[in-house]
């Protein structure tokens, strides 16, 4: 395969096994660029893109706006706090404004599931889901998924277990998807009202007891809670939740193995997971992130590649 299937990154659930295995062999040429004293490649000189962002972010944006920049693409920076959203502009109208200005490519983080497959289908240019509200996280899945490969070999018969508030998560979504199609074995652990009711449907299985998930995976993927997500209380204290839970030294130290400790970040230090293991050499956090640009890299060439072909 050499393109990929699709003309946007809406989600994980629009790829195909032969997209990632694409992806992840782009993101291994990309990561050794930006390994190089010059961490730039002239790509993308033709290529303008804007990132839209109507909710926080630290990594991924800063991720995409690396990536852009280190394929020589023009980028523009676009946060909805200090646009004319505030005075009642429709996204579409905000979008077909700027892409008016002759930009290609639109990468979107937004609170609302599925705006990027709505953005997709009424505007001209390709887009990449930076996040909706609790759907997908495409390229958190992936870099995730690609840090697994390079920490353990291969994603393919590993198992990964995700902790922590399912409900809310984008990132556990994308992350199912994305394991499952490369043949890892998946449960998920947390509060059961945390846990959504479709879960199994996905070929997940649910461990409610966070010691016993510890014991049978290989990896754990602790998440945070999406207080911000929320209009009710989900289970009854931070602390009950931290003392069900929360991964600590003594608990990572009590188990047979030496486990790999994930994170997406923005990390609540104390609530999912403590200092100590946070900055233990058994967390691969921050390699997590580093990989982000490559993957992101890698994810931009491919796209703006089909662009090009038109
Ligand atoms: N992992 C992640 O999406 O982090 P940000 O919200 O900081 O982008």
């Amino acid at each position: 395969m050499s393109e990929l299937s699709v003309d946007h990154l809406l989600g994980i659930k629009y790829l195909k096994k032969e997209d990632i295995a694409l992806i992840f062999q782009t993101a291994d040429h990309f990561k050794e660029v930006i390994n190089r004293p010059i961490k730039k490649v002239p790509s993308l000189r033709d290529i303008t893109i804007a990132n839209l962002f109507f909710e926080n972010s630290t990594r991924t944006r800063i991720s995409f706006e690396l990536a852009e920049k280190r394929l020589s693409a023009d980028v523009v920076n676009f946060s909805a706090s200090s646009s004319s959203v505030t005075k009642g502009e429709t996204l579409i109208d905000t979008v077909n404004n700027i892409l008016s200005m002759k930009v290609d490519m639109v990468v979107m983080r937004h609170p609302n599931p599925g705006a990027g497959i709505f953005l997709s289908r009424h505007v001209n240019a390709s887009i990449i889901n930076a996040g909706d509200g609790a759907h997908e996280h495409p390229t958190q899945a992936l870099l995730d998924c690609y840090s697994i490969r390079e920490k353990l070999g291969d994603v393919e018969g590993k198992k990964v277990v995700i902790v922590g508030d399912i409900l809310h998560s984008r990132v556990a979504l994308s992350n199912i998807f994305a394991l499952k199609l490369l043949g890892a074995q998946v449960k998920v652990c947390g509060p059961y009202t945390l846990i959504p009711k479709y879960i199994r449907s996905l070929g997940v299985e649910v461990e409610p007891n966070l010691k016993n998930a510890l014991e049978w995976c290989d990896v754990a993927n602790m998440l945070r809670v999406q207080h911000e997500r929320m209009d009710i209380s989900y289970f009854p204290s931070t602390r009950e939740y931290v003392q069900l839970f929360g991964l600590n030294r003594q608990l990572l130290d009590s188990l047979n193995k030496k486990i790999v400790v994930m994170h997406p970040g923005p990390i609540n230090r104390g609530v999912e997971i403590t200092s100590d293991v946070a900055d233990s050499d058994q967390a691969i956090i921050l390699d997590q992130v580093q990989n982000g640009v490559a993957i992101r890299m890698a994810v931009i060439y491919l796209l703006a590649s089909k662009i090009k072909q038109i």
